[in-house]
């Protein structure tokens, strides 16, 4: 995920696993991804969100030349799709890799990757946010894509859990059998593919330390359409457990993974926060924030 702060961070050397750590509903351990989803059996995960590193060379990355990069993400997802249950989903979160001011949207060549597995793409999902760096020589970057790819053609896809109002909900057909009844509806329109949450900066409720975290209300909505209460979620990329608070907020089992141990900590710790109610997070639904409204649109 985009963002330009830097943290000072120790990293494990890549293969290594820090001792294991878990409770009833998460899993999570400061190790290298290829090392902890090697530990878990086949087809047990049913939701696999991730933002992996774009290799542009923040504090947690190694970077390297883009074919490395690919090769190491080759490796990672294979993992991914071996642990996947059959009607289970993966959401590869990615933005552009940069280099010599030269973009490459990494997922064009990751797409086939994913097909090399036989995996489907169901939504290229467009992530819309007004927060960044801004650019003088390109347009500044305001979107990033999640990839939705399923195992198979028989996947869990629960829209009614994610529907969110329509623009007119009391419009009704104006003609023609159907006449008078509402054309809508009434508990709310697909939220589409293109979803506006604001990125998580410095002045968002979630902000922690770590300089790209996901906001917790775009994996609820993930793990809402395409889980059931019980199942297993994962990110190998779990930074400070973004992915894991989500599902744990809506009964689900979260495991993840990542090399720095501060984040890992740090994941722990929004965790026991989320379960004595103290975790703040920005609540699904909330209106984008627009100043040209009366308290920006919030009352
Ligand atoms: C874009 S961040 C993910 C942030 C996360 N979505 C969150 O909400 O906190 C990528 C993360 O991958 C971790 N990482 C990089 N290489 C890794 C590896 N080989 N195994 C596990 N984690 C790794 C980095 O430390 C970083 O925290």
């Amino acid at each position: 995920m985009g963002g330009n702060s830097r943290a000072l961070v120790q990293t494990l050397p890549f293969g290594e696993a820090a001792p294991h750590r878990s409770s009833a509903d998460a899993v999570l351990e400061c190790a290298d991804n290829l090392a902890f989803m090697r530990s878990l059996p086949d087809a047990s995960v049913k939701l696999i969100v991730t933002s992996p590193p774009y290799n542009i060379g923040k504090a947690y990355e190694r970077r390297s030349p883009l074919e490395q990069y690919l090769e190491q993400q080759s490796a990672v997802i294979a993992e991914c799709v071996r642990l996947l249950e059959p009607d289970g989903s993966i959401c590869w979160q990615v933005g552009n890799h940069v280099a010599a001011g030269e973009i490459v949207p990494l997922d064009v060549p990751l797409y086939p990757i994913f097909k090399s597995h036989g995996m489907r793409l169901r939504n290229r999902i467009v992530w819309h946010f007004e927060h960044g760096l801004h650019c003088s020589k390109r347009l500044s970057g305001r979107y990033e894509t999640i990839n939705w790819f399923t195992k198979s053609d028989e996947y869990s896809f629960n829209l009614d859990s994610i529907r969110v109002p329509s623009k007119y909900p009391a419009k009704k057909y104006f003609k023609g059998p159907k006449r008078g009844q509402l054309s809508c509806n009434p508990n709310g329109k697909n939220p589409g593919d293109v979803w506006i949450f604001p990125n998580v900066k410095n002045n968002h409720i979630e902000k922690t330390i770590h300089p790209c975290q996901f906001p917790v209300e775009l994996v609820e909505r993930l793990v809402l359409a395409l889980t059931e209460p019980g199942d297993k979620v994962l990110d190998p990329y779990v930074g400070v457990g973004t992915t894991v608070i989500a599902a744990v907020k809506h009964g689900r089992i979260g495991y993840g993974c990542d090399i720095v141990q501060e984040y890992v900590d740090l994941a722990w710790e929004r965790l026991h926060q989320l379960r004595a109610g103290l975790l703040r997070t920005r609540p699904m639904g909330k209106p984008i924030y627009d100043p040209a409204k009366p308290y920006g649109g919030h009352r």
